[in-house]
């Protein structure tokens, strides 16, 4: 509480406060963690230091870039954890609070902003998805420290083959039965965000409860190395 209130007044006087506002920020998403609707703890992942959330996040253009800030991240702190929220960009308050669950829980938060062509039907625009990259790397100032945005050829190359299909756990629910695409192309996306990023846990929203069991279906099957 001391730390807002010290944030709070450096603000009103016009004085920089930044220890006291990162504290106050960390301890303010520590609450916050249980407030997520839905939200579960996860249990294997522990803080191991709190590192400085930059003032703008690092952003990464790819798998590759990402793969080498993360490696240069291990061996200057070794032993801390990575949080990862995957997105497809256009932030809202959800994704701020799972990406305040994430820092609550993690040492390092790492976000992906993808606009995922595989879940979308012919019928249905992918061109006309909302992308917002400049608003969406605003919000995250101060709040997350890195920032994924692959481009699709990155993702997806030309002669791409591989693609992960949940077929007797989806067979029957309505959502899959209406939006074929959808579900077997998040599950393609997050296979191979989660084994690209290498976080030690990922961030997703409850509300899409299919969506959370057809990702827990894929860690669990492809044993993917995320919590
Ligand atoms: O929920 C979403 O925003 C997307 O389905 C996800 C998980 C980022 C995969 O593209």
């Amino acid at each position: 509480a001391i730390n807002g209130f010290v944030a709070r007044e450096g603000r009103r006087v016009g004085v920089s406060t930044p220890l006291n506002s990162a504290l106050a920020t960390l301890v303010e998403s520590m609450n916050q963690v249980d407030a997520v609707p839905g939200f579960k703890r996860v249990n294997s992942v522990k803080h191991t230091g709190v590192l400085t959330v930059p003032s703008a996040p690092a952003v990464l253009s790819s798998v590759a870039e990402w793969k080498k800030h993360r490696a240069t991240l291990k061996s200057s702190h070794p032993g801390r954890t990575i949080g990862f929220v995957p997105t497809m960009g256009g932030l809202h308050e959800g994704h701020l609070a799972l990406i305040r669950a994430a820092r609550a829980q993690c040492d390092y938060v790492v976000v992906s902003i993808f606009v995922n062509p595989k879940q979308f039907a012919a019928n249905e625009d992918l061109h006309a998805y909302p992308r917002t990259l400049d608003a969406d790397c605003a919000k995250l100032e101060g709040l997350a420290h890195a920032v994924l945005v692959p481009q699709p050829d990155d993702m997806y190359p030309e002669d791409f083959s591989t693609s992960v299909t949940l077929t007797p756990f989806l067979k029957g629910k309505v959502e899959h039965e209406r939006r074929p695409m959808f579900f077997n192309g998040v599950a393609t996306v997050v296979a191979k965000l989660l084994s690209a990023v290498s976080a030690d846990a990922a961030f997703f929203g409850q509300k899409d409860g299919l969506q959370c069991a057809v990702v827990r279906r894929l860690v669990r099957d492809l044993s993917l190395p995320t919590d």
